[in-house]
């Protein structure tokens, strides 16, 4: 990859950079685990596919199918079996709370085909990060719908018509389109038909995930330290997600160059949260 191939993806992910600079491409290290720091990781057995279809709620309302996820739109067919297993291992029958609040996120994500399916799949990679980390399922699964509708504030048609924009974005724009983290915020606060544990963790999700460790991030730019671990665990997820996209003015990156570049910047990641990403991203 060229460096003007990364400066223009830094330009056109601006809720993702935030405040980066043009990140220089380190040398990539070799695509293990032992790489990135962890110890005496095993490869993983990644099971034969396909994903099938489980009995739920009023149809699928897990995104356990690919064409809820796109899976199209991520290039890397590493990262489509990471989350074809994620879906086969966090779909089963939703209880009636839950189908209900999966039932809001599908409507309050009703603006953007790409968004609702960049979100399906941050959710299935932050349930397996939080499975890595070895959450209890309860705590995971609401990681997972957290991560559903961390974006819903990107709804504004002003945001939305940013955030699809291919160009630089002025200081005002970029701020602009950082302010989807407090409006979801402010519109998940407002859902009376989400129960109140989900309508608060969901609006902590939406308002923190782009805080970082370092306290560079925003919108409150505090030490991520003082934000949930549902929503470090989106933070990282959602970057990741962020560079495998293809989107119609970038392409998807591979895993390893993804790593790569997040590597420059990962003293803004939770490191328990980095290091799971890691063990389930890379074989
Ligand atoms: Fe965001
Ligand atoms: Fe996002």
């Amino acid at each position: 990859m060229t460096r003007s191939i990364i400066t223009a993806l830094v330009l056109n992910l601006p809720e993702v950079f935030g405040n980066h600079q043009p990140i220089p491409l380190p040398p990539l290290p070799a695509p293990s685990q032992a790489a990135y720091g962890i110890p005496g990781a095993a490869s993983l057995e990644i099971p034969a596919l396909p994903v099938t279809a489980v009995a739920g709620v009023d149809g699928p309302t897990i995104p356990y199918d690919p064409r809820h996820w796109q899976e199209s739109s991520v290039p890397d067919l590493g990262y489509r079996q990471v989350l074809a297993r994620a879906a086969q291992e966090q779909s089963q029958v939703l209880d009636p709370v839950e189908a209900d609040r999966d039932r809001v996120a599908v409507e309050m994500l009703g603006f953007d085909h790409d968004i609702r399916s960049h979100s399906m799949r941050v959710a299935l990679l932050a349930g397996a990060i939080a499975r890595q980390l070895g959450l209890p399922e309860g705590q995971a699964r609401d990681a997972a719908w957290a991560a559903r509708v961390h974006d819903v504030g990107k709804g504004d048609p002003r945001i939305l018509e940013l955030v699809n924009s291919p160009g630089k974005l002025t200081e005002d724009q970029r701020r602009m389109v950082g302010s989807h983290t407090t409006l979801g915020a402010e519109l998940l606060k407002g859902r009376s038909d989400l129960g109140s544990r989900s309508r608060l963790l969901g609006s902590e999700v939406a308002l923190s995930h782009h805080e970082r460790v370092d306290g560079t991030g925003y919108p409150r730019a505090i030490p991520a330290s003082e934000t949930s671990l549902e929503a470090r665990i989106v933070h990282v997820a959602d970057f990741y997600d962020a560079l495998m996209e293809r989107r119609p003015y970038k392409r998807g990156l591979s895993s390893n160059e993804a790593l790569g570049m997040m590597t420059a910047v990962s003293q803004e990641f939770d490191p328990a949260v980095w290091n799971a990403l890691i063990a389930v991203v890379v074989p």
